[in-house]
C-alpha cells in the first residue's frame, strides 16, 4: 500500500467546516485521513504496484495485465492503467482502468482471477487507487470528512497452490445511481460556468440512503456467498469490508451474528479510500501477521452505481 504523507485530522476539519471530532468519530469511526499534496492517482498506484511486485518477488516485466480500480483517474482518458504500466516499466503488460464505485476493487480482483482461470494471463497486477480529495467540496461537511487518498495493490498469479479464490459474486442496481454521483463535466453535463456554479464538479452523496441500502443488502448477500463456497459465515476466518463507516461494518457483522473482532478495520487512520480501502486492510493484516497462511478471508465492498460484491479467498 501507499498513502500520501500529509495527514488531515478531525481537529483540522473542525477549522474548515461546521463539524466536530465527536460527530465524525461517533458517526463514522474516522479520526484522520491522508490527502495528496500534488501526487496524482497514477503516482499512488505506481508506488503501491511496485511494493506489491517486490512482495511477490516478481519484476515488472513478469506482469501480463495491470488493472487499476479507480473513480478518480488523473484524466478521463488516457486511463491510470497505461500510466502505471509506463511508470513501473511493465513493458509486456496490457493495462486498463475499471470503474465500479468503491466496489471496483472486488470487480478488479474477480476480472483478474477470471483472466488467470481462463489461461489468458499468468501474472496480473491489481491496484485500487484514489485521490478523492481533488473531487471533494471542502465546504460540504456531508462528504469532505469521510474520504481519504491512498492506493493498494495485489499480484494474482496462476498456480496450483492451496491459496485460491473460493467464491466471487458481483452486483449492480443502477436505479440507485443517484445515491453517489459526480454529476458534472462529462457527456451528460459538459463542464460549463453553470455546472461549476452549481458545484457539479464535486462528489454528491445521499449518505443516509447508502447507509440503509448497504445494511439491508449485504447480510443476505454475504450469507449466500458463503453457502456458494460450502461454508457457514462463522467458519470464515476474517472479514474485510470496504472502509466507509464503522457502523456499517459492525451493523452487518451483528446482523450476521458474527463476532466483530473477525473484521479488520483501519478506517480510523485512512477514512474511506474508495476502491483502495480493502487493499489497505489486506496489506496491514498481512504485515501485522493478523492474516495467516491458510486463513479464509471475505473481501466485500459497495459503492456508486450502486454496486456491491465480494470475493472469498484462501490466502
Ligand atoms: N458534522 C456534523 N454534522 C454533520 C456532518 C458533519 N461532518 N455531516 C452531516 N451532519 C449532520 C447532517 O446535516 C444532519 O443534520 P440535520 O439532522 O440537522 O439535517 C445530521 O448530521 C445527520 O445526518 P445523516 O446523514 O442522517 O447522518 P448519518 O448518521 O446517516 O451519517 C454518514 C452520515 C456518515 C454519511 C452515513 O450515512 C454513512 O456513512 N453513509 C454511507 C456512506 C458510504 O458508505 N459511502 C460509500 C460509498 S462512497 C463511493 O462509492 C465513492
Amino acid at each position: 500500500m501507499y498513502v500520501p504523507e500529509k495527514v488531515l485530522t478531525n481537529d483540522d476539519l473542525e477549522k474548515m467546516v461546521e463539524t466536530s471530532d465527536e460527530w465524525i468519530t461517533s458517526r463514522t469511526g474516522i479520526r484522520e485521513r491522508h490527502v495528496s499534496d500534488g501526487e496524482l492517482t497514477s503516482d499512488l498506484a505506481a508506488k503501491a504496484g511496485l511494493a506489491a511486485l517486490k512482495e511477490a518477488g516478481l519484476e515488472p516485466g513478469d506482469i501480463d495485465m495491470i488493472i487499476v480500480a479507480t473513480n478518480t483517474p488523473d484524466t478521463v482518458f488516457p486511463g491510470v492503467g497505461p500510466k502505471v504500466q509506463c511508470l513501473i516499466g511493465a513493458e509486456r503488460a496490457g493495462a486498463f482502468d475499471l470503474q465500479a464505485g468503491c466496489t471496483g476493487c472486488v470487480y478488479a480482483l474477480t476480472v483478474a482471477a477470471s483472466g488467470i482461470g481462463s489461461g489468458l494471463w499468468k501474472n496480473v497486477l491489481v491496484i485500487g487507487a484514489e485521490v478523492l480529495s481533488r473531487l471533494l467540496d471542502w465546504n460540504d461537511r456531508n462528504t469532505c470528512v469521510l474520504f481519504g487518498d491512498g492506493a493498494g495493490a495485489a499480484v494474482l498469479t496462476a498456480g496450483k497452490g492451496d491459496n485460491s479464490i473460493l467464491a466471487a459474486e458481483l452486483h449492480a442496481e443502477g436505479e440507485k445511481s443517484d445515491f453517489i454521483i459526480f454529476p458534472g463535466g462529462l457527456v451528460e453535463k459538459p463542464a460549463s460556468h453553470e455546472t461549476v456554479d452549481a458545484g457539479e464538479h464535486f462528489i454528491k452523496m445521499k449518505g443516509n440512503d447508502v447507509f440503509k441500502y448497504v445494511n439491508t443488502v449485504l447480510p443476505p448477500f454475504l450469507k449466500r456467498l458463503c453457502s456458494d463456497a460450502d461454508m457457514e459465515p462463522e467458519d470464515v476466518d476474517w472479514w474485510i469490508f470496504h472502509q466507509a463507516n464503522i457502523r456499517i461494518i459492525e451493523g452487518v457483522m451483528k446482523r450476521m451474528k458474527l463476532d466483530s473482532a473477525k473484521s479488520i478495520v483501519n478506517l480510523d487512520r485512512y477514512g474511506n479510500t474508495s476502491a483502495a480501502s480493502v487493499f489497505l486492510v489486506l496489506h496491514e493484516g498481512l504485515q501485522k501477521g493478523t492474516l495467516k497462511k491458510g486463513d479464509s478471508v471475505v473481501i466485500t465492498s459497495f459503492g456508486a452505481g450502486m454496486t456491491y460484491g465480494a470475493i472469498m479467498l484462501r490466502i
